[in-house]
């Protein structure tokens, strides 16, 4: 079986639903207390045994590929200030030469395509896949539950989460069947379907395992919901000839491309960290009261 070693992260996306911050500042930049909504993310697939990070980025966001480099004059100016804390926490986050990949998606075709779009710098071996939009809080990780069951399994593994049954028509929603070690079976899947026609109120959380044959798929891909090109159209597909398992994620999910879930995700963060806690405690209460 081979190892997932690479992590595909589609930012490409406009963020017409957090203007006029998205503007000039791609979405995935903005910050959840202090960094990036990106590097939630890629710590999360780092920490899930991760190896290499390709990135497919549209215009306008150039400063994601900046913010992954080193930044020379920075380390030499707080080295020169003796500022050994900021120096490791850069340190700790710095992604190696060589490990990190960019590619442009060119037009805005959906999801599907954007993923498309990475088949050359995965190649021929299995890739994880994480929506930037959606940063998690747990004590395993989603990426990291999600290896666990693709070395139990060695197919395809796709996290999912409930959802209210009132908002399937904002996911892709899967059928679950029999239970199969720590995950199940996927026995269908729908994009953005109305509540009525939702198999489950299990919806695909923005956290996938999947085999390279996606992308012969993925190129003949019919556009589908929002006319778009839809990743759950050709996984749906890619079921014919492979297992596609569901890993049920029961920890915290936000979804920063919604100003109320980033602001959510903003404070679920501060409350997290030990150092914040007790100020952010006072200042809820205190706007709340
Ligand atoms: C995409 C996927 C959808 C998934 C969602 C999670 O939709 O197509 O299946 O549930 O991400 O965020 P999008 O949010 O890009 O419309």
């Amino acid at each position: 079986m081979k190892k997932v070693r690479k992590a595909v992260f589609p930012v490409a996306g406009l963020g017409t639903r957090f203007l006029p911050a998205t503007k000039t500042v791609p979405k995935e930049m903005l910050t959840v207390v202090d960094r990036p909504v990106i590097q939630y993310v890629v710590d999360e697939a780092r920490e899930a045994g991760i190896e290499h990070f390709i990135f497919v980025t549209g215009r306008n966001k150039g400063n994601i590929e900046d913010y992954f480099d080193l930044q020379f004059e920075l380390n030499e100016t707080l080295a020169q200030r003796g500022k050994t804390a900021q120096i490791e926490l850069l340190q700790s986050m710095q992604p190696a030469a060589g490990t990190t990949s960019f590619t442009r998606q060119q037009e805005p075709l959906g999801l599907g395509h954007a993923v498309w779009c990475a088949r050359d710098l995965v190649g021929d071996e299995p890739f994880a896949l994480l929506l930037p939009d959606m940063i998690m809080r747990s004590n395993i990780s989603c990426m990291r539950g999600m290896v666990e069951l693709y070395e139990e399994t060695g197919s395809n593994v796709i996290a999912v989460a409930e959802c209210d049954p009132a908002e399937t028509h904002k996911y892709g929603i899967v059928g679950a069947g029999e239970k199969a070690g720590a995950g199940f079976e996927i026995t269908g899947m729908v994009e953005k379907p109305k509540p009525a026609d939702a198999p489950s109120n299990l919806y695909i959380n923005g956290r996938y395992i999947l085999q390279p044959e996606i992308f012969g798929l993925l190129a003949t891909q019919a556009r589908g919901a929002g006319n778009e090109i839809q990743l759950t159209d050709a996984m749906l597909r890619l079921g014919d000839t492979q297992r596609l398992f569901g890993y049920h994620y029961r920890g915290e999910t936000y979804d920063c491309g919604s100003p109320e879930g980033f602001v959510e995700a903003n404070l679920a963060f501060a409350l997290g960290r030990a150092d914040l806690r007790p100020q952010i405690e006072t200042i809820v209460r205190r706007l709340a009261g």
